[in-house]
């Protein structure tokens, strides 16, 4: 795993990030960052778009939600995103990226 520093948003709530040329989706609530993949796995759109409620993202086209924690998506929805992890130190956030096994060579 790679760890990639990156910046809170200014302000609290779904927002995207770029991190090594990738684009993500944050976010940020009660000072605490989530990070995960930007793409919705239904059809394509832009989590960033969306907004969380209850613990999950919500995706703005057709509303497929998503546990913020662990990617999951909700019962019967049968997909889920990416979640990354993030940590603090010194004041510097990282998010944790695993490197694809294709670009290790
Ligand atoms: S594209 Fe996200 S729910 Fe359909």
């Amino acid at each position: 795993m790679i760890w990639h520093e990156f910046k809170l948003p200014k302000k609290e709530g779904v927002s995207e990030i770029q991190v090594d040329g990738k684009k993500l989706c944050i976010i940020y609530q009660s000072g605490t960052p989530h990070i995960t993949s930007a793409k919705c796995p239904h059809a394509g759109a832009d989590l960033s778009q969306g907004w969380c409620e209850g613990g999950k993202l919500i995706c703005p086209f057709h509303r497929h939600g998503f546990d913020i924690q662990t990617g999951r998506g909700n019962p019967g929805q049968g997909n889920y995103i990416n979640t990354y992890p993030v940590k603090e130190e010194n004041g510097t956030w990282y998010v944790g990226i695993t490197k694809p096994w294709w670009k290790i060579f």
